[in-house]
């Protein structure tokens, strides 16, 4: 059986984590994420993506430099995590098509609008109700919205996830190192996305593991 799952803080408010995390090198995994979003979309972009828990954007970044005629909405609770990204994408030239707003999830600050995506990546596990991830979705989706869901996935046991630490963060600094190993230990597995999918009435979504470590919920809303 896995094991529990332990919750880690929902925010990384703290601008010395929010740096390190923003120092980070998540290219392969960010860029890869890229192309799964254009093999599972399958069409051209266009219209508005809403990205809750942008983090410091470096996956906003790269959405926005691939897909150049759709618009970007990001939304965080952090406001060290806004004001990197904020930076990132002025330094990028994007700001005509990228913009923020800070709201801790699930929050009345969210910008309504007709999203053509609602995307996340490696919020889920951060959230101690993850309802309130799928229930922030159904209120900002409207029919035809695609939703592309992607997180890590939690180990079978800590060794596991220690493994997986040194195996892939072998090189990283210790505050890093540490965040990675929580993370693991309070992500979900696929099963459990699919109750929390079933239970917001979303069985619609689809759900697999991809990689080493993470798992995926996607698909179109009726
Ligand atoms: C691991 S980071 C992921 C950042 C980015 N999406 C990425 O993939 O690089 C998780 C982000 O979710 C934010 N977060 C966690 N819980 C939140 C909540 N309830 N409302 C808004 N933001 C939240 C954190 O502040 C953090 O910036």
């Amino acid at each position: 059986m896995t094991m529990p799952r332990t919750v880690e803080p929902e925010l990384m408010d703290d601008a010395e984590q929010a740096a390190a995390y923003d120092a980070a090198d998540f290219s392969h995994s960010h860029s890869q994420r890229v192309t799964l979003f254009e093999r599972c979309f399958a069409r051209p972009l266009s219209g508005t993506v809403l990205d809750l828990g942008c983090g410091s954007g470096d996956v906003l970044e790269r959405f926005a430099k691939k897909f150049t005629a759709a618009k970007f909405i990001g939304i965080d609770g952090s406001a060290p995590m806004l004001d990197l990204a904020e930076g990132r994408i002025d330094s990028a030239n994007l700001s005509s098509r990228v913009s923020f707003a800070q709201a801790f999830i699930p929050s009345p600050d969210i910008p309504k609008n007709d999203y053509t995506v609602i995307m996340s990546h490696s919020l889920l596990h951060h959230l101690h109700e993850p309802a309130v991830l799928w229930q922030t979705i159904k209120e900002h989706a409207c029919p035809g919205t695609f939703i592309f869901v992607a997180d890590l996935r939690r180990p079978e046991s800590e060794s596991a996830a220690q493994h997986l630490i040194d195996t892939l963060a072998g090189n990283e600094p210790e505050v890093l190192r540490r965040d990675f190993y929580n993370s693991l230990c309070a992500a979900f597995t696929a099963d459990e996305i699919k109750h929390q999918l079933d239970a917001a009435g979303l069985q619609d979504l689809r759900v697999e593991e991809t990689g080493d470590i993470h798992v995926l919920a996607h698909g179109f809303l009726r």
